[in-house]
């Protein structure tokens, strides 16, 4: 693969700005004979998870492809899914300027994109154009304008319109970057939501003859006692899934780092250790009850490796597939 030929490249432009260029590129190529410059040929490697069976373990991490443009595109460099997404209810431009930052020494990156997303109608619509025809994970949250006590709303027509789409939908209550939504992974809030959620779930099987798992993305900033209560609670409301972790608000593994001070989620090795410690207490909690998708600085097969023995059941990769490209895909999904 070129990757690492043209990534000096691609770092030496502002990140977005890299991001809409490869997104552009990507889009062009894509269904055209062209496309065979992304295509890697990977052994099969079926998993199944959930009641889906996945053709490998890793899959792409939400907010990459927040608005579902380069579904195929991902699916030819070998992904064994795609989640797509964070989107929600009505279009929203997200945080200004600049807004992403890499921590190269680190391989770490720090955002506060803020759920910039075409809408969810815009998605459903991507989602219909794509030949793909893997499993798809659609990511879903609220608007920043919604008040946090109306969020679960969002969550419900979000569901309603991407639910005949969808082999799978994720809950994102752990977003650092929407003032307020990592309230919703607490207490009473969480059995209120998990409670709605369920129930508009089992209208929507009856409606369209199909079941479609929810799994609930929580964050790494938890302690313990945190920890326990989301996983009884995602037990008791009968929730098909936990993706562990998102991004942290912790800094301490990049103090001194140019960009370390900058406000937002912090992703790619930095978060590593942490999250596959929350995958392993959550594991031990769960007791096999869901299963976990482990993500959070996976940059390499060992690391991957970690995941599952920490009690992953999938894997997915954002940074590290920035830092190392479709090559990092190869590696895992041929060996692990
Ligand atoms: C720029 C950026 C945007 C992200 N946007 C989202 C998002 O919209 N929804 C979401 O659930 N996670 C989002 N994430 C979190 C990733 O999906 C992932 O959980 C996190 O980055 C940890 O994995 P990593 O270390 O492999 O990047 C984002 C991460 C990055 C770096």
């Amino acid at each position: 693969m070129f990757y690492p030929i043209i990534r000096p490249a691609l770092f030496k432009l502002d990140p977005e700005r890299a991001h809409e260029l490869t997104f552009q590129q990507m889009r062009f190529i894509s269904g055209t004979p062209l496309e065979s410059l992304i295509r890697q040929q990977l052994p099969s490697r079926p998993v199944t998870c959930m009641g889906l069976t996945f053709k490998n373990a890793l899959g792409l991490a939400a907010g990459l492809d927040k608005n579902g443009e380069c579904i195929d595109a991902f699916n030819a460099m070998g992904f064994g899914f795609v989640e797509v997404g964070t989107v929600t209810p009505r279009p929203q431009a997200g945080n200004d300027k600049p807004r992403l930052f890499r921590l190269v020494e680190a391989e770490g990156i720090i955002n506060r994109m803020g759920f910039n997303n075409h809408g969810v109608d815009q998605l459903v619509e991507n989602v219909k154009k794509a030949r793909f025809d893997g499993i798809l994970g659609i990511n879903i949250g609220k608007n920043k304008d919604t008040p946090v006590e109306q969020g679960k709303d969002d969550y419900l027509i979000c569901m309603d319109k991407v639910y005949a789409h969808a082999s799978y939908i994720a809950i994102n209550i752990s977003s650092p970057n929407t003032p307020g939504l990592r309230t919703l992974q607490y207490g009473e809030a969480l059995d209120d939501l998990l409670a709605s959620i369920k129930q508009r779930q089992n209208e929507l099987q009856q409606r369209h003859l199909k079941y479609v798992p929810v799994a609930v993305k929580i964050a790494p900033d938890l302690d313990e006692d945190e920890l326990v209560q989301i996983a009884d609670s995602l037990v008791r409301h009968k929730i098909d899934g936990v993706i562990a972790t998102n991004t942290t608000l912790d800094r301490q593994l990049v103090q001194g780092l140019r960009h370390c001070d900058e406000a937002g989620g912090l992703s790619g090795r930095p978060v590593q250790s942490r999250s596959t410690a929350v995958i392993k207490r959550l594991a031990q909690e769960l007791n096999g009850q869901l299963p976990i998708i482990g993500v959070g600085g996976i940059d390499s097969l060992v690391s991957a490796r970690e995941k599952m023995a920490a009690g992953a059941s999938l894997v997915q990769v954002y940074s590290g597939f920035i830092y190392k490209g479709p090559g990092l895909v190869k590696d895992i999904v041929t060996h692990l």
